[in-house]
């Protein structure tokens, strides 16, 4: 091979290389890094990217090089020279493949292995999903829940998920991995977050009219920061006079990702706006109180018009719970 076509190659190849390069690191693609999970698996991406951009390299170098050198005259109608089979190349393209593929393989194999394996003084935290909304538990500290995530710096965590109801999966873009909750089975996840900071929890799997709004936040915060939480969090919860408080009910339930309600701060678009419940309890014909406790544990008694069946699932609240909801949502949707 002379030294021209081998030069015009290179030339087209390093081209064709550092814009895709460029066009790889220049653009943000990848929401920033906050676990020791996302950092391992953009290890396996970016090796994926370089390996793809070496690729499309090459056959924009030979094809450029075979557009323009092997060009047919305007009035040149005849055929290419007859080829057959070639042993070697077809080795040869068959063997570099296997040889990458197996390499991302075998890469991608140690992340998921190190990514699953739980570090010490490891953190349990118990997930629950349900139609619209996230919440979650903390049985070695008290038996805390909250409708936020929060997680100390530097510490393994694992994550138990439950569905109460459909499919649902968990997702926080900076941490990496997605994790589906499955009705009547538990799933896994294990994180370990190392950067003090604020994320979204998103659900990713289409799981009814509010799928789009079943979203929270997970504050990583450091190790003191939680304790000083958590130990505000018993405190609460334990005290001695556990007068329920409805405003709290509401808000660890997941009744705002759904309904509008001023009081709470509350803006959800997907049911009835709870503002306007007197005149609902008007319309159904029914004292107030006794509506509002019907709807909550049978939402299909009666459905506000323009809103469809089936789509809040009952909730079985604690009596005293429930109660404290009735007689906040009275109170505040008369305010409202
Ligand atoms: Cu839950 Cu989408």
């Amino acid at each position: 091979m002379r030294r021209g076509p081998i030069l015009a190659l290179l030339g087209l190849g390093t081209v064709a290389g550092v814009i895709a390069s460029a066009v790889a690191i220049f653009l943000p693609w990848l929401p920033p890094v906050a676990s020791n999970e996302r950092d391992r698996m953009d290890v396996v991406f970016w090796f994926t990217v370089a390996i793809c951009i070496m690729i499309f390299a090459i056959v924009v170098a030979v094809l450029g090089y075979a557009i323009i050198r092997f060009r047919a005259a305007p009035d040149d109608d005849s055929d290419g020279p007859p080829i057959h089979g070639h042993t070697g190349l077809e080795i040869v393209w068959t063997l570099i493949p296997t040889v990458l593929v197996t390499a991302i393989g075998i890469l991608s194999a140690i992340v998921l292995a190190r990514n699953d394996a739980l570090g010490k003084n490891v953190l349990r935290v118990d997930v629950s999903s349900q139609q619209f909304a996230w919440s979650f538990s903390y049985p070695d500290n008290g038996k805390v829940t909250s409708g936020t995530l929060r997680l100390p710096v530097d510490r393994s965590v694992q994550l138990i998920l439950t569905s109460k109801d459909v499919l649902h999966s968990f997702w926080v873009p900076e941490f990496g991995q997605k994790q589906d909750t499955v009705p009547g089975q538990v799933t896994k996840l294990h994180i370990t977050p190392n950067k003090v900071g604020t994320y979204p929890v998103i659900c990713t799997e289409l799981c009814g009219l509010g799928h789009s709004v079943m979203r929270t936040e997970a504050i990583v915060m450091t190790q003191k920061a939680f304790d000083s939480w958590i130990k505000s969090q018993t405190k609460a919860t334990g005290s001695p006079n556990p007068a329920v408080s409805g405003a709290a009910v509401f808000k660890n339930n997941p009744c705002g990702s759904c309904h509008t309600l001023t009081a709470a701060g509350a803006s959800g678009k997907v049911g009835p706006d709870l503002d306007k419940l007197p005149q609902y309890a008007q319309t159904a014909g029914k004292p107030i109180e006794d509506f509002i406790r019907e709807s909550v544990q049978n939402p299909n008694a009666y459905v506000e018009k323009g809103y469809p069946k089936n789509v809040m699932p009952p909730f079985n609240l604690p009596k005293s719970q429930l109660d404290a909801l009735v007689q906040y949502l009275v109170q505040s949707s008369k305010k409202g």
